[in-house]
């Protein structure tokens, strides 16, 4: 029997989850509020809330799970990548409880985490996984890419964004209209009733599959620009319809470049993860692709999508199964490496 504790401290959500033999047994998040005042993540106020919150998270954890500390296998930790601050509070309290309770430590690999989300079993007789090889589109705040899952531990990131993430070009968009942070949900709820086609965004023309959404930022800001000149009330009058052309243009751009890659490597099963996921017009873009295509499509339910450290601990426990353990001297990496 395994049990693994799971930490996750990479942004601004401190969370801890314990999984046994794959089955997930608890999963805790608190998510920092600090932040929304200031329009995005502060990272020195990110990595002091998680000192406050890692002690009664990982308790909490612990407690709803139904076992003691000492009933661990193995804590499974987010090595990177993430916010360095954020990163060494996660990585700190892993070293100090497996030295504690003398048990092994496993480095996971953020990315991997959204990844395996697919994995998690919320019973024994969860089999909804999917079968490698197998495309992931991966939209956060912090990335956008289309990875080839091989297996649990051999991943290719086959295109990745040469400038903003999709959720960036979801929350960047969002704050020119006033909408608040994040932006990417309220943007998500005005386009259900606003009109996709009313206003024409740029979309990128890039070879193979990397994304780029820079551009779409800057045609977004210009339309506001010079709509504003005319009419000082456009975005209040517009909002729906703004919401909706720019959902759809990013939906669009990202639904391009996977349909792409799975032609290309002849995949059918196709899945997404990541923040941008929980985005009901790509959930219905991903679901209108699987009739059209033949995708056998896996789309996490929405508490796995964001940053959770349920994956963290699914990650870990197949790295358990392989005898994959980190050292003590395991020191957190800020960049994306795969
Ligand atoms: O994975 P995640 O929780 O963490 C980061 O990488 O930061 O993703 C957060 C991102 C934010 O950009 C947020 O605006 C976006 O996911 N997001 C959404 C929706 N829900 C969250 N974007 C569009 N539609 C949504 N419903």
């Amino acid at each position: 029997m395994a049990i693994i504790l799971g930490i996750e401290s990479s942004c601004d959500d401190t969370a801890a989850a314990v999984i046994q033999d794959g089955v997930l047994l608890s999963n805790i998040i608190s998510s920092q509020k600090v932040h929304e005042s200031y329009g995005g993540v502060v990272p020195e106020l990110a990595s002091r809330a998680h000192q406050q919150n890692i002690i009664p998270v990982v308790d909490q954890a612990i407690k709803k799970a139904g076992i003691n500390k000492e009933d661990l296998s193995a804590i499974a930790f987010t090595r990177g990548p993430g916010l360095m601050g954020s990163l060494l509070v996660g990585t700190s309290f892993a070293k100090g409880l497996s030295s504690a309770l003398n048990i092994p430590m496993i480095d996971v690999n953020h990315l991997h985490g959204h990844v395996l989300a697919h994995f998690i079993k919320e019973n024994k007789e969860d089999n909804h996984e999917p079968q490698f090889p197998f495309l992931c589109l991966l939209v956060s705040g912090g990335n956008s890419q289309i990875i080839l899952v091989k297996s649990y531990k051999d991943m290719e990131i086959i295109g990745q964004t040469i400038d903003d993430a999709a959720g960036e070009a979801f929350d960047k968009c969002a704050k020119v209209m006033g909408l608040g942070y994040p932006g990417g949900p309220v943007v998500d709820r005005l386009a259900k009733v606003g009109d996709p086609t009313k206003f024409k965004l740029n979309k990128p023309h890039i070879q193979g599959y990397d994304y780029s959404f820079s551009g779409l930022k800057t045609s977004f800001l210009y339309l506001l620009r010079d709509e504003i000149k005319k009419d000082p009330d456009f975005i209040e009058k517009n909002k729906e319809d703004l919401c909706a052309s720019l959902q759809k243009t990013i939906i669009d751009v990202l639904m391009e470049q996977l349909r792409r890659a799975a032609k290309d490597l002849n995949i059918k099963e196709v899945a997404v993860a990541g923040g941008v996921s929980a985005n009901s017009g790509l959930r219905t873009a991903f679901e209108d692709h699987a009739k059209r295509y033949g995708w056998k499509i896996h789309i996490p339910p929405f508490g796995y999508t964001t940053d959770n450290a349920a994956m963290i601990a699914i990650s870990g426990y197949f790295k358990y199964l392989d005898n994959d353990f980190c050292s003590m001297g395991a020191a957190p990496f800020s960049r994306v490496v795969m």
